[in-house]
C-alpha cells in the first residue's frame, strides 16, 4: 500500500483528501498541530473510511519534530502539503505569523523530503495568486500581480521555493494546485468545514446564520460589475478538490507529468455571484436566509474564475457537483455539527 504524508490532514480540505485517498488504496500519515482543528476530525474520518488513520501532532515550523516524522516515514511515495495559515484578514494584522508559518513551514517540509529522498510533493496554492484578473477566466499563464494580502503572498513565494528547489533537484517534482473557492462537505456529514470563531469565509456564515448562531449574513458589495452586482467566484465541492489531489499525487508518482513543477486551477469554471450562492442555499435547503447588502469588503476582487482546460486535459480530472450539491451538503454538515453539540 502507497504511503502519503499529508500535513495538514485534519484541516478541511486535508480531512477531505484522507478520506479520497484511503478510498482510492493509499495510506495516509498526519502531521498536524491542530492550530486550526480538532483531533475530533479523526472520528470523522475514520467512521466514514472504517479504519484508524496514523496522526502526529507535531508543528512544521518545528523543524527537527518535522525531520523525526519524516525519517520515520521515509518510505512515503510523496507529500501533500496542507498545513497553513489561511484568513486573509488576519494575515493583514499579522504578517510576520504568516511568514513564519507557510514559508518556514514549507521550507522545513522541503527539508525532510529532501533528507530522506521523498521526491514528489503537492502544494496547495490558491486563485489569489492571480490578484484582480485583467481577463476572465484566468488561466495558469495569467498574470501574476503583485499579491493584495500576506497570505496571498505567502502563496506566491511558496510556489516560487518549490520551484527553485526543484532546479536544484533533479529528482524532485510538485504539483502546485491554485485552489478557487472550496465549499461544502461530505456527504456523510461527518466532516466538513470546522471555522474557529466567527467565519470570515461565505459559505460557512451562510449556514451558521441560517442555524441561527449568527444574526444575519452582509452581502459585500452590491455594486460591482457582475451580473447582478455582487462579486463573482468559483465555488468548487471540497469533495471534487480532494479527488484532483488523488489524481495528481497518481500523476505525479507515474512521473507521467511532463513538467517537473506543474501549475493547475483548481476551479469548476463557472463564476458565481454571492446572491447565486444564498439563492441555491435557499434552493437546496428550504431555507429562508436573513442577509442584508453591506459595503464591500477590502481587499475583495470582483470577479475571478477558471478556465480549468489543463486540469481536466492532463489530469482528467471533471467536477461532479453542482452548486446546489454543494450548498445542500454544507446544510447537512452544519445540522449534524449542531446536533452533535
Ligand atoms: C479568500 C481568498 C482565497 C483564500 C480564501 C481562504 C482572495 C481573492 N481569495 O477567498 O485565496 O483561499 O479566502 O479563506 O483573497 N462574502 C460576503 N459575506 C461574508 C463573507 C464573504 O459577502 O460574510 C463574499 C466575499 O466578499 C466574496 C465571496 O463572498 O465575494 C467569497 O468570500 P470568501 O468565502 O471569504 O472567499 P474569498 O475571499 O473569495
Amino acid at each position: 500500500m502507497k504511503k502519503v504524508i499529508v500535513t495538514g490532514g485534519t484541516g478541511y480540505i486535508g480531512s477531505h483528501v484522507i478520506v479520497d485517498l484511503v478510498q482510492k488504496g493509499y495510506k495516509p500519515v498526519i502531521l498536524d498541530n491542530l492550530s486550526n482543528s480538532e483531533k475530533s476530525v479523526l472520528d470523522g474520518i475514520e467512521k466514514i473510511i472504517d479504519q484508524k488513520v496514523q496522526f502526529a501532532e507535531i508543528d512544521i515550523c518545528n523543524k527537527e519534530g518535522v525531520l523525526d516524522f519524516f525519517r520515520t516515514h521515509n518510505d512515503c511515495v510523496g507529500v501533500i502539503h496542507f498545513a497553513a495559515l489561511k484568513s486573509v484578514g488576519e494575515s493583514v494584522d499579522h504578517p510576520l505569523k504568516y511568514y513564519q508559518n507557510n514559508i518556514t513551514g514549507l521550507v522545513n517540509i522541503l527539508e525532510g523530503m529532501k533528507a530522506n529522498a521523498i521526491h514528489n510533493l503537492i502544494f496547495s496554492s490558491s486563485c489569489t495568486v492571480y490578484g484582480e484578473p485583467d481577463a476572465l477566466p484566468v488561466t495558469e499563464l495569467s498574470p501574476i500581480k503583485p499579491a493584495t494580502s500576506p497570505y496571498g503572498h505567502t502563496k506566491q513565494i511558496g510556489e516560487e521555493i518549490i520551484q527553485s528547489y526543484i532546479n536544484s533537484n533533479p529528482d524532485a517534482k510538485a504539483i502546485s494546485l491554485r485552489y478557487f473557492n472550496p465549499i461544502g462537505a461530505h456527504e456523510s456529514a461527518h466532516i466538513g468545514e470546522l471555522p474557529k470563531g466567527v467565519p470570515s469565509n461565505l459559505m460557512p456564515y451562510i449556514t451558521q446564520t441560517a442555524i441561527g448562531l449568527r444574526e444575519c449574513l452582509s452581502v459585500f458589495g452590491d455594486d460591482y460589475k457582475t451580473h447582478d452586482g455582487t462579486a463573482v467566484r468559483d465555488y468548487i465541492h471540497v469533495c471534487d478538490l480532494a479527488d484532483a489531489h488523488t489524481m495528481a499525487l497518481e500523476k505525479i508518482i507515474k512521473a507521467s507529468n511532463q513538467e517537473a513543477h506543474s501549475i493547475y486551477n483548481l476551479g469548476v469554471g463557472t463564476g458565481y455571484s454571492v446572491m447565486d450562492v444564498i439563492h441555491s442555499f435557499e434552493r437546496s435547503t428550504s431555507q429562508k436566509l436573513n442577509y442584508k447588502i453591506a459595503s464591500r469588503r477590502a481587499g475583495d476582487v470582483s470577479a475571478i474564475y477558471a478556465d480549468n482546460t489543463k486540469v481536466t486535459d492532463e489530469l482528467g480530472w471533471i467536477a461532479r457537483f453542482s452548486l446546489d450539491d454543494m450548498t445542500a451538503s454544507a446544510w447537512k454538515w452544519e445540522k449534524s455539527l449542531r446536533n452533535r453539540k
